[in-house]
């Protein structure tokens, strides 16, 4: 089939590369010229592990370009454009605007809206274009994008006609994934509700483990290990440290607590949440301050700077956020991260930053910050994320999130 993808970040152009990898021709669009121009020259404008080699694979099979006119005769379009938050509210043009373009291309393409969109957005688009759309929303994870692709727990399709939905599950059938059929609106909702629930889930063990620190004895990680172990609870995101960032989380919990208070409602829960989870950063630079004193003309270095691991995505990044606190406290920053670089931040090698230091915070739990207790003889430490043997280190220049004294 011809596929159209609009929209050719981490969802758009993890899509575009798997349906290639399955023989379909792809159509990627994007406004941003100098993305298209990056991956014409072959190249990937993020980081995102295997993506190279599958796009290198099908490059005969992938086009990329500006003009909307090369989605002609396409079967579906999937639109995967942002939809950040702006003034805490979900900011919807760029969905829009991509549908305003496609209303000029053939009217037998089915519109396939992936973007997250709060409900009732598809609808309004689809009375726009006056023809079919779909909505089918992604639940990939930086870092594992490709094989949450290729095999998703679960595809979402929420439309209105059968056929078309049917003609999606095909497309969709190689996955193997239980598919559910919904309304459009629910499938949108299904999107917000998991996500909120995976960030209520995040803050839940940041509670608690603000608690293990105040009890002697006490280890957050042993409390989740055992209260995971609970099939009702499961053990998946409950490692505390210092909160989610991201693209998703952070902007799709501010959109729906937004969205339900624009309908007299209020998510009190979600609320709670993203109120936790601001907390995280400001946790880290204390428990430092804690260790160290005045922070004003310390060195202190901060390893990880994407927001999570195996990205070098660094939208809502705790680490860029404990950056900020401590230029604001007066200290000198040494930064390290294997893969994300920030404009305005120099990023040094781990043992330049390490040695140069007087203090590190572990940001981001990479799998390069395990195992360095030895070189962190004599620094004072704040793990946020867990990463290193707590038993190999002196307490008394030690500190960690969820750890009782
Ligand atoms: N990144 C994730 O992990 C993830 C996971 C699940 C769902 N999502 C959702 O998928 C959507 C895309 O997320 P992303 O992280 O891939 O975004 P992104 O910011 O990495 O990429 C979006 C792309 O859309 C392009 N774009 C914006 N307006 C456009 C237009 N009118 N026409 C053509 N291109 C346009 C931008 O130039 C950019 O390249 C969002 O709604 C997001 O919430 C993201």
């Amino acid at each position: 089939m011809k596929i159209g993808i609009v929209g050719l970040g981490y969802v758009g152009l993890v899509t575009a590369s798997v349906l290639a990898d399955r023989g379909h021709y792809i159509v990627g669009v994007d406004i941003d010229e100098m993305k298209i121009n990056e991956l014409n020259s072959g190249r990937i404008p993020f980081y995102e592990p295997g993506l190279q080699e599958l796009v290198d694979k099908n490059k005969d099979k992938l086009i990329f370009t500006k003009d909307y006119g090369e989605l002609l005769d396409s079967q579906f379009v999937f639109i995967t454009v942002s939809t950040p938050t702006v003034n805490g509210k979900i900011y919807l043009d760029n969905v829009f605007s991509a549908a305003t373009s496609l209303s000029k291309i053939n009217k037998d393409s089915v519109i396939v809206i992936k973007s997250t969109v709060i409900p009732g957005t598809s609808r309004k688009i689809k009375k726009m274009l006056n023809r079919e759309v779909l909505v089918n929303p992604e639940f990939l994870k930086e870092g594992s994008a490709i094989m949450d692709t290729i095999k998703p727990d679960r595809i979402i399709i929420g439309g209105d006609s059968e056929e078309t939905i049917k003609f999606l599950e095909d497309l969709w059938s190689f996955t193997n994934s239980p598919i559910i059929r919904t309304s459009m609106e629910e499938a949108e909702m299904i999107k917000y509700a998991a996500n909120s629930f995976l960030a209520v889930k995040i803050s839940f063990i940041n509670e608690i483990a603000n608690l293990c620190e105040k009890i002697p004895n006490c280890d957050v990680n042993v409390i989740a290990k055992a209260i995971g172990m609970d099939k009702r609870i499961s053990p998946y995101f409950l490692n505390a440290g210092l909160g989610f960032g991201g693209s998703c989380f952070p902007k799709d919990t501010a959109a729906i607590t937004s969205f339900a208070r624009d309908l007299g409602e209020r998510l009190k829960i979600v609320e709670a949440a993203i109120e936790v989870n601001n907390e995280r950063p400001f946790r880290a630079v204390k428990m430092m301050e804690e260790l160290i004193g005045e922070l004003k003309g310390k060195t202190i270095c901060v390893l990880g700077l994407a927001f999570k691991p195996n990205t070098d995505d660094t939208r809502e990044s705790v680490g860029l956020k404990i950056i900020r606190l401590l230029q604001e406290k007066g200290a000198n920053i040494l930064a390290y991260d294997p893969k994300a670089k920030v404009k305005d931040i120099k990023i040094s090698s781990l043992d330049e930053c390490i040695q140069y230091s007087q203090g590190i915070i572990i940001s981001t739990e990479w799998d390069e910050f395990r195992g360095i207790e030895e070189k962190l003889r004599d620094k004072y430490v704040v793990d946020g994320r867990r990463v290193l043997n707590y038993k190999l280190l002196d307490r008394n220049k030690f500190r960690a999130i969820g750890l009782g004294e």
